[in-house]
């Protein structure tokens, strides 16, 4: 049998290309190899957006999520595409899983201290806190062996073998104990030269970007800021330009010549960028272009959407059953 995966995101934005080298081309190759289940983890959102007007931008996130998902090659027939809020047995296993954790477990998870600190929250709610074993309810409902997420998402997949151990022990073994499957990857840069592409820091290109926002984008990217003249010779490694250049131009000739005149001095940035803005345009003609068809095919979201969350919710009902016969929780019923 094949092992099965669970990852996915919240629906907060168009996806970029940091998440294509992150994340989203393992899952293209997992799905062959494995069951996979993508999750939109639409109810995680509310752990920090609860206003109606934050609320109402959902369902186009979602529409966009999708979108990007099947654009760049995850396969609905291949793989379960699903809403976390349309499988309400997953809040019922969290409410379970809530009595096998405790309170400073939880606020030792590292993540809740950045959320803390970056939406400067004084004191998180009771839902905020508890974001890891809403997480740990997705993964173990259908049972995954594999979680393929960023280093960041550790924590919470730590947290969640902890829960599957612990109910384990105390019912019976129902779950199991999931691993985390971390890529290796780095990070990809932002158009800025920051750390990290993200959508807060305004420094993405968007697998949704039209030709001409990109090259917009490219042309105004950081480069090497010791180099004034384009006869100075300049560096290439660590370059944000290069990063990509590496990352997305499949001419890898081009790449090599540019860079060995960039050392020396005898190429100009506006050559490297041009070049490279004509690169990931090529790169992602294919994906805007499937994009485009899907997009103009009226019902297919929905439809993939339904479908993918039918088929996860027969898998929760399962699991759910099975935690309550295990938990001795099954009385009363007629
Ligand atoms: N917390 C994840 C993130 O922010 C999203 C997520 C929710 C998730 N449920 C999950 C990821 C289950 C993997 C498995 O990226």
């Amino acid at each position: 049998m094949k092992k099965r995966i669970l990852t996915g995101d919240r629906p907060t934005g168009k996806l970029h290309l940091g998440h294509y080298v992150g994340s989203l081309v393992n899952r293209v190759k997992l799905q062959d190899e494995y069951e996979c289940f993508f999750i939109i983890a639409d109810l995680h959102t509310l752990t920090t957006q609860v206003r109606r007007d934050e609320i109402a931008g959902i369902p186009q996130n979602i529409r966009d999520l999708v979108l990007d998902y099947i654009s760049v090659g995850i396969d609905p027939q291949k793989a379960t595409i699903y809403l976390q809020s349309r499988i309400p047995e997953v809040t019922e296993l969290h409410l379970l899983f809530g009595m096998l954790v405790t309170v400073p477990r939880l606020q030792r998870v590292p993540t809740l201290k950045e959320i803390l600190r970056d939406l400067k929250i004084e004191t998180p709610s009771y839902g905020l806190l508890g974001y890891p074993i809403l997480q740990a309810a997705d993964i173990l409902m259908v049972r995954a062996h594999l979680v393929p997420v960023g280093k960041d998402q550790e924590s919470h997949i730590e947290l969640t073998r902890e829960v599957a151990r612990r109910f384990n022990n105390l019912y019976g073994k129902v779950f199991p104990e999931p691993e985390a499957l971390i890529g290796d990857v780095p990070t990809l840069v932002g158009t800025d030269g920051q750390a990290k592409m993200s959508k807060s820091l305004g420094n993405c290109i968007f697998l949704s970007d039209g030709p001409d926002t990109v090259r917009t984008k490219v042309m105004g990217m950081y480069t090497d800021p010791t180099r004034i003249h384009p006869t100075d010779p300049g560096h290439v490694e660590g370059n944000p330009v290069f990063i990509y250049h590496d990352a997305f131009n499949r001419n890898r000739e081009e790449v090599e010549d540019l860079k060995e005149r960039y050392r020396k001095g005898r190429v100009g940035d506006v050559e490297v960028k041009e070049k490279l803005a004509r690169a990931i345009n090529h790169f992602l003609d294919p994906i805007r272009e499937r994009r485009n068809r899907l997009a103009n095919e009226p019902g297919l979201v929905e439809d993939i959407i339904h479908e993918g969350s039918e088929k996860a919710r027969a898998e929760a009902r399962e699991t759910l059953a099975l935690a309550k016969e295990a938990m001795g929780l099954v009385y009363f019923v007629r």
